[in-house]
C-alpha cells in the first residue's frame, strides 16, 4: 500500500468520526436543552467532553490527511495543488472535471465546519448556565449537516472526482507512477 492510501484510510477514519460525532452531538444538545434543570447539570459535562475529545480531534485528523493528500506528499511529482487548478495544461486548453467538484466539496466543507464552531459556542453558553437556547436549532442543524455530509460524500464517490483522474489528465504524474511500480496494469 502506497503513502496515499494510508493517507487516505486516515483521512477517511477522521471523515466517519468527525461526521457521527457532529450527527450525534446536535441531537444530544437538543435532548439536553429540553431537559429540567438538573438533567441538564448532569448531560453538560458528556457534552463537552464528546466535543473536545472526539469531534475537535476527528476534525484536527481528517484535515491534516486531507492537506497531506491536497499536497500529495510522498507521491512523484507532489507538492502541486493539482486539485484546485483549473486547468491541466500549461497552455490552458485541458479543463479539469475535479475542480469545480473539489471546490464544491470545500464549500460544503467549510459550513459544516461553521456549523461546528456554532455548537461550540452553544455548548459555551451551556456551561455557563444560559438556558434559552432552543432544541429545534439543534434538530435544524443535524438535518442540514446530515444533508451537507451526504452531498460531499456523492461529489466525491461518485463524481469526476473519482475514477483515473488526475493521472489521466497529467501525463507527466502518470509517466512517474507508472515507472515506480512496474508490472502494474
Ligand atoms: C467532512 C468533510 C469531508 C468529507 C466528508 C470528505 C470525504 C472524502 C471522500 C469520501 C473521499 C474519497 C475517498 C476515496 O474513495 O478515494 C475523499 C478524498 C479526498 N479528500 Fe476529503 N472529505 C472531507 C474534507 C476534506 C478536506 C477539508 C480536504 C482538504 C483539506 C480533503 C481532501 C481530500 C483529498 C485531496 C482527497 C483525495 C481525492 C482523490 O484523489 O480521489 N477532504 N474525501
Amino acid at each position: 500500500m502506497d503513502m496515499r492510501n494510508w493517507f487516505l484510510a486516515f483521512h477517511m477514519l477522521g471523515v466517519i468520526v468527525y461526521a457521527g460525532s457532529l450527527l450525534t452531538l446536535s441531537r444530544l444538545l437538543a435532548f439536553t436543552v429540553a431537559q429540567p434543570a438538573e438533567t441538564r447539570e448532569r448531560l453538560i459535562p458528556f457534552v463537552r467532553r464528546s466535543y473536545f475529545f472526539v469531534t475537535l480531534p476527528s476534525l484536527i485528523v481528517l484535515l491534516i490527511f486531507g492537506l497531506l493528500l491536497i499536497f500529495k506528499v510522498g507521491e512523484p511529482g507532489g507538492g502541486i495543488l493539482d486539485y484546485l487548478k483549473p486547468y491541466a495544461d500549461e497552455a490552458h486548453t485541458i479543463r479539469t472535471p475535479w475542480y469545480s467538484t473539489f471546490h464544491a466539496k470545500l464549500v460544503l466543507f467549510a459550513s459544516l465546519v461553521a456549523i461546528d464552531i456554532s455548537m461550540g459556542r452553544s455548548i459555551g453558553k451551556l456551561s455557563r448556565g444560559v438556558t434559552t437556547l432552543s432544541p429545534r436549532r439543534f434538530k435544524m442543524l443535524h438535518g442540514l449537516m446530515a444533508l451537507i455530509i451526504l452531498l460531499i460524500v456523492i461529489l466525491m464517490e461518485a463524481g469526476p472526482l473519482k475514477g483515473p483522474t488526475i493521472d489521466a489528465y497529467f501525463p507527466k504524474h502518470h509517466a512517474a507512477q507508472t515507472a515506480q511500480q512496474p508490472g502494474q496494469p
